[in-house]
């Protein structure tokens, strides 16, 4: 069976480029945008640094954010992503900075939460924020 190291054969599919309009992705290999919890003040930080940047080091073609909040009231929770002030705007430079130079495609999923915004994390049971939530300093609005 042919594979990427066979001679004079082509690379699989999956390492092979993909055009989406005016994109070229270096392969086909893509990270699912998925909510980590991990985010202050909708900020950029190590932590996204270190484990988006990790796929990009491993050779993702496209690297997705998590759900990325449009305006504060649309963050799910607040600890998620977001995209609606300068600050953030700047903190997400170091990591664009290092999927480029790995050639990776940084992607963002953009998002509101409508109805599902403030409510419980994955971990504390994605339910609506409870008035113990509130009382130990989870925002709600
Ligand atoms: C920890 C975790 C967080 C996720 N967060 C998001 C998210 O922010 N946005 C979204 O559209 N899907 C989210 N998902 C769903 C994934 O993007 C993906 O669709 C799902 O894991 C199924 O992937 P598959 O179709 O490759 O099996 C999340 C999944 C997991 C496991």
């Amino acid at each position: 069976m042919a594979n990427a190291s066979t001679a004079g054969t082509t690379a699989p599919l999956l390492f092979q480029p993909f055009t989406i309009r005016g994109v070229t992705l270096p392969n086909r290999l893509v990270l699912a945008p998925m909510v980590h919890y991990r985010a202050k003040d909708g900020m950029c930080g190590t932590f996204h640094i270190a484990h988006l940047g990790k796929f990009a080091l491993g050779g993702f073609g496209l690297v997705f954010t998590e759900a990325t909040a449009v305006e504060e009231r649309g963050l799910i929770t607040e600890m998620d992503l977001g995209l609606y002030n300068d600050a953030q705007v700047e903190s997400y430079r170091p990591l664009i900075a290092l999927m480029k130079e790995e050639g990776a495609v940084p992607a963002v999923q953009l998002a509101h939460g409508g109805r599902k915004s403030s409510m419980q994390s994955a971990m504390e049971g994605n339910g609506p924020l409870s008035d113990a939530d509130v009382a130990r300093g989870r925002k709600r609005w």
